[in-house]
């Protein structure tokens, strides 16, 4: 039997550093050999956000010594590695560089075939690190910096349905912990707060949620937020606060993920659907909930990559790179870092589309 491909994925769009190793087993199934994230909470905490020039130090202080800790873990050597997989975009522009400059070097030196990879894509392909999902799918993009639906055609055929016009989601979470007063990133913590509140308390604008379409803005919901915000007196409004911020997200994505829904099945006829909702906010667990009762509603499969892998990772890299590797896709040395890359190309550029910042 041949020897199954090993790929080494690496990520550093933003701020986590990221090295992880992939392989195949027996039946063809994508198989984590390590993966190690370190992320840069601490660094930016004070900041109330991520500072870039402080994103990209630490990336170069600590992405050799990931690295080194992903190949130990793995247990495989360097020379082993058939191909070396990079995010190259979309992302802050001095994160990117490091990760791309640091991948490439190893490529060369190891004389091994270099992949650029899209950090969307990653997301888009992660549930495939733990699920069986078949092209075609429809696709929730929820994250800090991007929140779309994509119909998911094959690897690198993306075409996009839908989009946020303004924030993404993510971003809405996290605006909405800091005018609580939640440290940054505050989005998991609304969660845990919204729990001990009333999710009727507030009554908070759905933005276009009307429209037609499947677009979605999520702007005036931060500016309902923080005239709210001014008149809180005590933890229980707080917490009153949370929940309705939280409900309303769930209804907004309730609502327009319907809508996605039927645009797909206008362009796909088969029985078959699948619905997979990747991005760091996939992780929330009430999100996750209306979204499998919807799909049980509509007649699709839901699809979530576990917890663990819904926020920055290089596993969902490295399978990328896996994926492209086996398509004989591979990158020149001279690969630009791509802070806008959105994975429909042919859609009109739209901030939450193809933008991490
Ligand atoms: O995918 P990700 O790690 O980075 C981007 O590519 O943007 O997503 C990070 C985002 C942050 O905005 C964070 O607050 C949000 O995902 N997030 C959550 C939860 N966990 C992470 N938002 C709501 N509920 C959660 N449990
Ligand atoms: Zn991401």
């Amino acid at each position: 039997m041949s020897k199954k491909p090993i790929i080494l994925g690496i990520e550093s769009s933003c701020d986590e550093t990221a090295v992880a190793l992939i392989s195949e087993n027996k039946e063809g199934r994508p198989e984590i050999l390590s993966n190690i994230v370190s992320s840069q909470v601490d660094i930016h905490k004070e900041f109330g956000g991520v500072v870039p020039e402080l994103a990209a130090r630490s990336h170069i202080e600590k992405i050799d010594l990931i690295a080194k800790k992903a190949l130990d873990e793995s247990g495989i050597n360097l020379n082993d590695v058939d191909a070396v997989a990079t995010t190259a975009g979309p992302g802050l522009i001095v994160c990117l560089s490091v990760g791309l400059n640091f991948g490439k070097a190893i490529a060369a030196s190891i004389k091994k075939p270099f992949i650029a990879v899209n950090h969307l894509e990653g997301h888009a392909l992660s549930p495939k690190l733990n699920s069986k999902v078949k092209y075609p799918y429809l696709l929730l993009l929820i994250s800090g910096g991007h929140t779309q639906f994509l119909s998911v055609e094959g690897l690198g055929k993306y075409k996009r349905l839908g989009t946020t016009i303004d924030d993404a989601a993510g971003e809405a979470f996290d605006k909405t912990a800091k005018l609580l007063g939640i440290e940054f990133p505050g989005g998991p913590q609304i969660e845990v707060l919204a729990k001990k509140g009333d999710p009727t308390k507030f009554d908070l604008p759905k933005p276009i949620i009307n429209k037609g379409g499947c677009n979605l803005s999520f702007a005036g919901l931060k500016t309902a937020i923080l005239r709210i915000t001014k008149n809180i007196k005590n933890e229980k409004d707080k917490y009153d606060l949370a929940a309705s911020f939280q409900k309303t997200m769930e209804e907004i994505l309730y609502k327009k993920s319907k809508v996605a829904f039927h645009k797909f099945n206008n362009i796909h006829l088969d029985k078959d659907k699948t619905f997979v909702v990747a991005g760091g906010v996939a992780a929330n667990k009430k999100i996750r909930e209306i979204l499998t009762k919807l799909c049980e509603e509509e007649n699709f499969e839901a699809i979530f990559p576990p917890i663990n892998l819904c926020g920055d990772n290089a596993a969902m890299i490295a399978l990328t790179g896996l994926e492209k590797f086996k398509q004989n896709q591979f990158d020149d040395l001279d690969f630009p870092a791509k802070p806008r890359w959105q994975l429909d190309e042919s859609a009109a550029f739209l901030k939450g589309a193809g933008i991490k910042i």
